[in-house]
């Protein structure tokens, strides 16, 4: 029996550390359900498809209305799902991605105080019956996210705004994650690699029987 498709994303503030888990978790699920037929497709927002990828350069770097950003970031998005993501699940694959709507909520309504509910409009026009199964949110306090920003690189916009922006981002996520507890698992990722790994590892076995079951 074919395992039902699974939609994973991650989420944190930057600095977080979720890119080193996420090939962690994709290695691991591609490993358990290769004797399925069935691919784990990597992907991340803003971005996942070419418009997207190009349309992230524009997000990343250059300044625009708070709206104008919450609207490209949606317009990203759904071409992603067109794209990308509903045509993979609906294949029966598995898709992992680095960041999804969670992210709009807590950048642009928590860090640059966009109204929630002209975020949860846009959300119900891009994905009204879409979500997630499972968001992990990789949590860290603000100092710890700060100092593990590569200094050696040029920060894009978002990673240059203040400690206060990524503190209101941070509450947003949590604010979430409390709303939706049952998507929601959060990871205190100040602990070490090996430690999330374990974490992640319970994750997963419980993802991959769920979906063997259903
Ligand atoms: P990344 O660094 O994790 O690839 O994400 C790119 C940046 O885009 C990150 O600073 C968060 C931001 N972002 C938003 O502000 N809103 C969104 O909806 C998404 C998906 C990302």
């Amino acid at each position: 029996m074919k395992p039902t498709a699974k939609f994973i994303s991650f989420e944190g503030i930057d600095g977080a550390g979720k890119s080193t888990h996420i090939a962690y978790v994709a290695q691991r699920l591609q490993a358990a359900l290769v004797a399925h037929q069935v691919q784990v497709v990597c992907s991340r927002e803003p971005g996942g498809t070419p418009l997207g990828e190009t349309l992230r350069e524009v997000l990343l770097q250059q300044k625009m209305h708070l709206e104008t950003e919450a609207l490209l970031m949606f317009a990203v998005r759904r071409e992603h799902i067109a794209q990308l993501i509903e045509p993979a699940l609906s294949r029966g694959d598995w898709v992992i991605s680095d960041r999804f709507t969670d992210a709009s909520f807590a950048y642009q309504g928590g860090g640059r105080h966009l109204s929630i509910e002209k975020l949860s409009i846009l959300e119900q026009w891009v994905h009204p019956h879409l979500q997630p199964d499972l968001t992990l949110l990789f949590d860290v306090p603000l100092d710890v996210a700060r100092a593990r920003l590569d200094a050696t690189r040029q920060l894009d916009k978002f990673e240059r705004e203040k400690a206060e922006f990524f503190f209101d981002t941070r509450t947003e996520y949590l604010r979430r994650a409390a709303e939706f507890p049952q998507r929601f698992r959060i990871i205190d990722s100040t602990q070490s690699i090996e430690i999330i790994r374990k974490e992640l590892d319970v994750l997963i076995d419980e993802l991959l029987t769920n979906a063997l079951a259903s």
